[in-house]
């Protein structure tokens, strides 16, 4: 539990998840670094807590998602979700796959902030879940990506291959599935599965870089643009049209800034900046 700018508040999580504030950006990591950041039933329930509470804490302006170690995660834990599974009651078993896919597809596919995927190293099979979640993703070139499934006797459940139907083209997604076989990071950024590979040791910079640019710009516009982009995707274009106008009209009356007066106005009357080139000035 780390607050780097040292406001005093303890950061959530500090067992299976760890939270660092740096400059407005949660850097969250998956750890359990001797576990490669398997992700188990007590990590993911405090994930859940840990993104409840980073929704609403100001320290958080960009979430970046990360792992202890050498990790990003190499999926769902193999022993505590099914080895140990065998025998218990359903219902058991049940509530903790819902408190893995409740944090996954529905907490941080639709945070309220803009989330970063920073994959930083092994990242496997239940893995893909968060990754495709994240609004961006970028990864080192070293790091090593699989839908390892097919290699231990099951196929992508839990969603995983729901998330690779989505981002992957059916060339990549078939073969990676079905051959099971390892790619690197820049085979990913090659594949668009993740929008940049870089080097290791510029990992961080980067993702600090791209988190720097969303902090410039309105943060209500920006939930509001990534949520519509989310859910317009799986609409009629009749019902996309209606709701894109409704949910643009939602973001317009909800935005304390009224940065859409401001901006057209800086653009029209003092003709003080290009829309097309950057931001308008936020603080006048
Ligand atoms: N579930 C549970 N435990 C896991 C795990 C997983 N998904 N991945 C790694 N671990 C554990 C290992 O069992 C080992 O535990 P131990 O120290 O108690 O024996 C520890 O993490 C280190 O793993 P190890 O295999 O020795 O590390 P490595 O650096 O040599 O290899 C991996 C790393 C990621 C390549 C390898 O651990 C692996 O293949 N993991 C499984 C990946 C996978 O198929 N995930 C899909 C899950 S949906």
């Amino acid at each position: 539990m780390t607050d780097v700018n040292g406001s005093g508040a303890p950061a959530p999580g500090g067992n299976t998840v760890k939270v660092e504030f740096e400059d407005g950006i949660a850097f969250v990591y998956f750890n359990r670094p001797e576990k490669r950041n398997a992700m188990s039933p007590a990590l993911n329930a405090e994930m859940l807590e840990v993104l409840e509470a980073l929704e609403v804490d100001e320290r958080c302006k960009v979430l970046v998602l990360t792992g202890s170690g050498e990790a990003w995660t190499a999926g769902m834990d193999l022993k505590e979700y099914f080895r140990e599974a065998e025998g218990q009651p359903l219902n058991a078993t049940l509530r903790q796959r819902q408190t893995a896919f409740f944090w996954q597809r529905n907490k941080l596919n639709y945070f309220l902030k803009p989330t970063i995927a920073m994959v930083n190293g092994w990242c496997f099979g239940g893995g893909f879940v968060p990754l495709v979640s994240c609004d961006l993703a970028f990864a080192a070139e070293e790091a090593t990506f699989g839908l390892s499934e097919i290699n231990w006797g099951i196929i992508p459940g839990g969603n995983v291959t729901r998330c690779v139907a989505a981002k992957m083209s059916q060339a990549d997604a078939l073969y990676y599935i079905m051959t099971g076989e390892p790619f690197s990071g820049r085979k990913a950024a090659e594949m668009r599965l993740v929008n940049e590979a870089v080097p290791a040791e510029k990992l961080r910079a980067r993702v600090v870089e791209v988190a720097k640019t969303l902090m410039e710009k309105n943060p209500v516009v920006l939930n509001a643009a990534k949520l519509a982009y989310k859910f317009s995707r799986e609409m009629s274009w009749e019902q996309a049209e209606d709701y894109l106008s409704a949910k643009a009209a939602q973001a317009t009356l909800f935005d304390p800034e009224r940065g859409m007066k401001k901006g057209i106005s800086q653009f029209l009357d003092e003709k003080s900046y290009r829309p097309g080139l950057g931001t308008y000035r936020r603080e006048a």
